[in-house]
């Protein structure tokens, strides 16, 4: 049997850790998640803090408790935005073509999408993806990345000998 894969959610606003909105991204996510029998092994909102960001993402990564962790929000203009930056401080390696794909996909949806600075990246054994923090950009962003998460997380994990072989995308 396969293993099942584990997600952690980090929803990344100010207004919503401190109680002043209702996140509602975070839990999208995790519906979504969950529809492809996926388990959501953590689930936390923290302020827009840069410093807090990377330590929250580099602990999960570390614990080795997650295979991926998508971060929603702060990937905008405002000054306040700072989640890519926190992600590049902790990423080993970097997988552009991730947050590539989400924002191309995503300018069939709006053009705002241009605006989204979004990275993708691999910490130890886990992917870790930055998305828009919308709801909606959420919902968006999953059905774009989640046909790859499954062979991402097993060659990550050293598990693919034949990639060419196991392709079942297009
Ligand atoms: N991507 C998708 N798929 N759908 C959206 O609605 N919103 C955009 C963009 N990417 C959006 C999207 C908007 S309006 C902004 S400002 C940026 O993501 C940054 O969003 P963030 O600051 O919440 O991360």
């Amino acid at each position: 049997m396969e293993e099942r894969i584990r997600a952690a959610v980090l929803t990344i606003s100010t207004r919503s850790s401190a109680g002043e909105m209702k996140d509602t991204s975070g839990p999208a996510l995790r519906g979504l998640a969950e529809r492809e029998h996926w388990d959501v092994v953590y689930y936390n909102v923290i302020p827009d803090k840069k410093d807090l960001i990377a330590s929250e993402l580099a602990k999960i990564c570390d614990e080795g408790a997650a295979d991926v962790v998508f971060t929603l929000g702060g990937t905008g203009l405002a000054p306040s935005d700072v989640t890519p930056e926190a992600t590049e401080m902790v990423i080993e390696q970097s997988v552009p073509g991730i947050s590539e794909t989400i924002r191309m996909n995503s300018l069939k949806k709006t053009n705002r999408a241009m605006l989204s600075r979004g990275v993708s990246g691999v910490r130890g054994n886990t992917l870790i993806i930055n998305m828009p923090g919308s709801e909606k950009a959420v919902k968006e962003s999953f059905e774009i990345v989640q046909p790859v998460i499954g062979h991402a997380v097993e060659l990550i994990k050293g598990k693919v000998k034949d990639c060419g072989r196991t392709e079942e995308g297009h």
